[in-house]
């Protein structure tokens, strides 16, 4: 076999589509300094490095690689990766941190980002070593082998990238039925971050829980700063004053850790869930826990909807502990669901004068029937605070976890400055939105084709 850069190894198979030469073979720049990668169509065909660099027109670098799912990158040519900056309102994070790129400049990334990317975060272009800033993001994304972003990116861009590229982003499908589409369609490869399956192995590309513990904490944070009144109990000359008490609503990732920073902060903490295994973890922490009797696990280690006998009966549990409280923060979550109602307009109108119920669950419509989504209300002498994209808030940190967590999970298939897509590999078959025209996840292919 003729060719620099050749690699042969791979049974599975990530296309590198481009334009089409004459020997069956496909030449594509792979990145902005003049260097093209030639996918060969089959090893029969695979034409000598000359012979790419005449069909190509590119004169310097080029490597071949033959068509396989590992694609190797040859000596002095290099994977590209480029990182957007963030479009959406309110998002102040960045796919992207130093540190995380110089580790992926030594798995042999050519690492390119969009001017300012990381401005939100006070990050400036300056802090980032060996990347390569441009503030032309169709030219960032059009011969980027990987694109990463927190939030899902416009339309447009996936119009810019090449065909068989890779997205790794936050997506939610069911939300962004055009956008699933036009992955499916544009045949990009698209990795959705809140896909990563909740396994042991998986933990250091969770998102999801990266993003919740910083939500978790701040929402505690809300909590206090919203109150007219300290958390810890104080011993003054004039008498004591007593501690808050705050009550914890949905103990997954935020619940927990809006328990934990309540009681560093000096409150009394109750903690609530129908998952019965979160008793023990909100002991844990300090907490008492409200037991309802009721058991609603559903699949996956996640939360089911409860049946009207189920709420009333948690209902006359939980109204107490509601009305006791300075601060409740809400993050129950059901996947796919809107957020359950957990707080009624009645049990509210019932609370103590000057208590603050932080939710959450604002994302998914609030776990309190008086919740505005975005908003801080005043209902009588009670205070909602129901804030959206908390991690965004904590940009810093966000992008930080974020960026980590991306990185993890790029390094399962980078390797050797080849991308290798291992289809036996559960992270890779769950978290693999779209791939080769095909919608994979098969929740979002429900949602996307019925809509
Ligand atoms: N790698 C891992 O193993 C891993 C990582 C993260 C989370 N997990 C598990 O995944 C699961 C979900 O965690 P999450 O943080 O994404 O949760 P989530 O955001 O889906 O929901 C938050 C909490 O709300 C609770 N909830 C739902 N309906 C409720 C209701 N009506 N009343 C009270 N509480 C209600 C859920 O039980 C959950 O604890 C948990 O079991 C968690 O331990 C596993």
């Amino acid at each position: 076999m003729d060719g620099e850069g050749v690699s042969g190894q791979s049974k599975k198979h990530h296309k590198f589509p481009g334009n089409r030469c004459s020997s069956g073979a496909t030449a594509m720049p792979i990145c902005a300094s003049n260097t093209a990668i030639l996918v060969a169509r089959s090893m029969r065909v695979l034409p000598s490095v000359d012979k790419v660099r005449r069909m190509s027109g590119f004169t310097s670098r080029v490597s071949v690689v033959e068509r396989s799912e590992s694609a190797h990158w040859g000596e002095g040519v290099s994977l590209k990766i480029a990182v957007l900056k963030e479009t959406r309102p309110n998002e102040r994070r960045v796919a992207m941190v130093p540190a995380v790129a110089d580790k992926l400049t030594k798995l042999g990334a050519d690492l390119h980002m969009q001017s300012g990317a990381g401005e939100a975060v006070k990050l400036t272009d300056s802090a980032f070593k060996n990347v390569a800033f441009s503030s032309d993001v169709s030219a960032l994304v059009r011969d980027a082998d990987v694109v990463l972003t927190v939030q899902p990116p416009e339309l447009s861009i996936l119009d810019a990238m090449k065909e068989g590229a890779i997205l790794v982003s936050f997506v939610y499908a069911h939300k962004e039925i055009e956008l699933t589409r036009r992955l499916r369609d544009k045949r990009i490869t698209c990795f959705a971050m809140e896909l990563v399956p909740r396994i042991s192995r998986a933990q250091a590309m969770d998102a999801l829980s990266s993003q919740a513990a910083l939500a978790g904490y701040y929402a505690a944070l809300l909590g206090a700063t919203n109150l007219a009144r300290i958390l810890p109990m104080m011993t003054t000359a004039v008498g004591s004053i007593r501690p808050a008490k705050t009550l914890v609503m949905g103990l997954g990732v935020a619940g927990l850790q809006a328990l934990a920073t309540a009681r560093r902060l000096g409150s009394m903490t109750e903690g609530y869930d129908v998952r019965p295994e979160t008793k023990e973890q909100a002991e844990s922490l300090g907490a008492k826990f409200v037991d309802t009797g009721v058991d609603a696990r559903g699949a996956g280690g996640y939360a089911r909807e409860l049946t009207q006998e189920e709420k009333d009966r948690i209902a006359t549990v939980v109204t107490k502990h509601i009305q006791s409280a300075d601060i409740i923060i809400t993050t129950a979550a059901i996947p796919g669901r809107p957020s359950p109602k957990l707080i009624s307009k009645a049990q509210v109108e019932g609370m103590k004068a000057g208590s603050v119920i932080v939710d959450l669950a604002a994302e998914g419509g609030g776990n309190c029937e008086y919740t505005q989504p975005g908003e801080t209300t005043q209902v009588g002498q009670v205070t909602i605070v129901a804030p959206l994209n908390v991690p965004s808030l904590l940009g810093e940190h966000a992008s930080e976890l974020y960026a980590k967590n991306q990185y993890n999970l790029l390094e399962l298939f980078i390797k050797d400055k080849a991308i290798a897509l291992d289809w036996n590999d559960e992270i890779i078959a769950k978290t693999a939105l779209t791939h080769a025209g095909e919608i994979k996840n098969e929740a979002a292919k429900k949602v996307v084709e019925s809509a």
